[in-house]
């Protein structure tokens, strides 16, 4: 999925500031305490038993450190890691070989784990819970199974939505963390933190102002302290404080409470061509132009959070919060 929310950064920079950005231990990953907290317990449990770790699901929200957190996993426990994705494994031939290439106590991460092809899912069941694969070789008369044993791995599986994973498929993991949205302070650490990589020149209350606009999410922090740097060096003398990160944002159309053009056209469209609500999510996505999975993935769980939208058995409904934060005058109840 695209969740590029600024057009001018193409993908190739932004995958290379994001690996020369990401935290490698549970000391330097900020945020996420819950689920750090249960992490560091199960894995050193595990490393004392010498097990491997037992499956991860991380679910939760784009850019919020899931892929971050698997390579995490595989450095404290002191692991290779093999990275693949849901869509890139066609067919079961396709996992066998990744299966294959494991050594013991490997972390095996599959990003979008939700978009795998059920019959590779299938495949993966007996490899999750008994560390087999059975596999047909040839068709047909001729055709017959092998048995291949494999050494104990830890899966990890990433995915923005929990809910679209089959249910045996869920079963089979042992440890299932939600990833939070992130809070203004572990924000403001960590856009410090990544200005300090950048040699950036930022004060605490341009740290804080960018915290505040990033919907909750690194990535979109790392993202605007990158835009917020070009603005200061161009129009002021390079130093990142709070008015000039406003006066960048407010350019790119990232609002005080951090809701960009996508989010701010949501609440519009449903205020002024649905009354505020309740409108229906594929309805929705329709009229702004924007495919159901990108609204409900990305939009409208940042929404929810904040109180703009509630969720409804009718539909989706605009709060009062949002008629005042974009102007409208209160919606009769
Ligand atoms: N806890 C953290 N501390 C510091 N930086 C972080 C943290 N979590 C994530 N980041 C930064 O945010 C960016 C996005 O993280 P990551 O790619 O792990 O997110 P993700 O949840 O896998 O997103 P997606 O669902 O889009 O794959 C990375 O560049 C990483 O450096
Ligand atoms: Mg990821």
């Amino acid at each position: 999925m695209n969740e590029n929310l600024n057009p001018e950064i193409t993908e190739n920079e932004e995958a290379a500031a994001e690996l020369s950005l990401r935290p490698t231990s549970f000391s330097q990953y900020i945020g996420q305490t819950k689920v750090k907290e249960q992490l560091e317990i199960f894995i050193a449990a595990a490393k004392m038993r010498e097990e491997a770790l037992d499956h991860v699901l991380l679910f939760g929200p784009p850019g919020l450190g899931k892929t971050t957190m698997a390579f995490v996993i595989a450095n404290e426990l002191g692991v290779g890691l093999k990275q693949t994705s849901g869509p890139a494994i066609e067919k079961p031939g396709d996992l066998v070989a990744i299966l294959n290439e494991l050594t013991p106590g490997d972390v095996l991460f599959i990003d979008e784990i939700h978009r795998l092809p059920t019959n590779v899912e299938e495949v993966l069941y007996s490899a999750m819970e008994d560390f087999y694969i059975d596999i047909m070789l040839g068709s047909g008369d001729g055709s017959r199974s092998v048995h291949l044993d494999l050494p104990p791995f830890t899966l990890v599986g990433a995915t923005t939505r929990a809910g679209m994973l089959s249910n045996p498929l869920r079963a089979r993991f042992g440890i299932s963390a939600h990833m939070e949205y992130y809070t203004t302070e572990e924000l403001e650490t960590i856009t410090k933190r990544t200005a300090e990589i950048f040699q950036a020149d930022i004060v605490d209350d341009g740290a804080h102002e960018i915290a505040l606009r990033s919907r909750g999410t690194p990535r979109i922090a790392n993202r605007l302290l990158k835009r917020v740097r070009d603005f200061a060096q161009i129009r002021g003398d390079g130093k990142i404080n709070r008015e000039m990160t406003d006066e960048a944002l407010t350019m790119l159309d990232v609002d005080e409470e951090g809701l960009d053009y996508v989010d701010q056209k949501i609440l519009r469209t449903m205020i002024e061509f649905y009354n505020g609500g309740p409108v229906g999510l594929g309805t929705l996505a329709v009229a702004i132009a924007e495919d159901v999975e990108t609204v409900e993935d990305m939009y409208e769980p940042y929404l929810i959070q904040k109180g703009f939208i509630i969720r409804t058995k009718q539909g989706r409904i605009a709060t009062a919060k949002a008629y005042e934060h974009l102007g409208y005058p209160a919606p009769l109840l």
